[in-house]
């Protein structure tokens, strides 16, 4: 079967430790190859892209190797510049006087919990709307599952929140038409703000739900837990409308080894791949093999990408 992964977006997912960032950093690289405009993006906190290519990386595009670059998000720098944004944003719509408290409002939610997310999101939403253009293709390397799961779902939620907020602005606005005496409706700033996030929401979701745009890649170990793990996610972001059209099988035994430490090993492994081919049936199935040390340099990461090529037919 021939295994296509020629899409604009191209989001990596699975259990802590499977080889999201190995797999992701491997199939960015592949690309560049190519000659392929690519950027490689870590939404997880705990990013080590940056480790991979020996880069130190940052918020903005940064040079990776010829043809790729790569961005790490970082939450709490995303926090303050969203918390900046907002107020700015206010700016001359609140009273004066009101201002030092309406900031400490601000301050106080941007320390709740989610408020984290939510700037990341923000800025994961403004790469693909604003960076699709000058990239052939955009790799995210996220954080394990659950993580992921909430992040990919909040277009929708932030889409219902935003409604409701613009309702109830709809109704204050009314009310305060029609004690201004001639009814004549009046400018609201804040619906407009509103109206406008609401829009970028709704293309980025556009974007995330479209087959031909967007593919969502799956990374697990032949083990039990990794297994169960990703038919629950598959499922959970199925119901969301988000479908999960490959799995990468990575860390592999090499077949050539022998003794029977490893015969046994083997044998569980062969159960397992069997098991993951029976489970997602459904998904195409990239194969990786355990390379005999860690991939931290770029060599092992050319390795790993070759190892990858061979399972990769790509539409030219
Ligand atoms: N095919 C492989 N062969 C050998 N080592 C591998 C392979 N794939 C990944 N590794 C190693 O396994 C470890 C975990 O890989 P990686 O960091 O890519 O996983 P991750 O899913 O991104 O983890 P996290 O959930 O912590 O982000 C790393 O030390 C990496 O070098
Ligand atoms: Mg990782």
């Amino acid at each position: 079967m021939k295994k296509i992964i020629s899409k604009q977006i191209v989001f990596f997912g699975g259990k802590g430790g499977v080889g999201k960032s190995t797999s992701s950093s491997a199939y960015a690289l592949t690309t560049a190859r190519k000659g392929q405009k690519t950027l490689l993006v870590s939404t997880d906190p705990a990013h080590n892209l940056g480790d991979i290519f020996h880069v130190k990386l940052s918020g903005k595009p940064i040079a990776l190797t010829d043809h790729l670059w790569g961005i790490e998000i970082d939450p709490d720098e995303e926090s303050k510049r969203y918390l900046t944004g907002v107020k700015k944003n206010l700016k001359g719509l609140v009273k004066p006087k009101m201002i030092e408290e309406v900031h400490r409002q601000i301050d106080l939610a941007g320390s709740s919990p989610g408020a984290d997310e939510a700037a990341m999101f923000d800025r994961i939403v403004s790469i693909i709307l604003d960076e699709k253009d000058s990239f052939d293709l955009i790799v995210f390397d996220t954080a394990p599952t659950g993580h992921t799961i909430r992040l990919l779902t909040l277009p929708e939620l932030m889409g219902a929140w935003i409604d409701g907020m613009l309702k109830r602005r709809e109704s204050m606005n009314e009310n305060y038409s029609s004690w201004m005496g001639d009814g004549e409706p009046v400018e609201d700033p804040i619906y407009d703000i509103l109206e406008k996030r609401k829009e970028r929401f709704a293309n980025v979701r556009k974007v995330l739900l479209d087959p031909s745009q967007t593919e969502y890649v799956f990374v697990l170990n032949p083990e039990r837990l990794p297994i169960l793990e990703t038919e629950k996610a598959i499922q959970t972001l199925e119901k969301h409308d988000l479908n999960v059209r490959t799995i990468v099988v990575n860390k592999l035994l090499p077949n050539e080894e022998t003794g029977s430490f490893f015969q046994k090993r083997k044998e569980q492994e062969r159960e397992y791949v069997a098991w993951i081919n029976q489970t997602f049936d459904q998904q195409e199935k990239i194969y990786l093999p355990l390379l005999d040390g860690d991939v931290s340099t770029m060599d092992a990461l050319e390795e790993v990408s070759k190892n990858m090529q061979k399972e990769l037919y790509f539409q030219s």
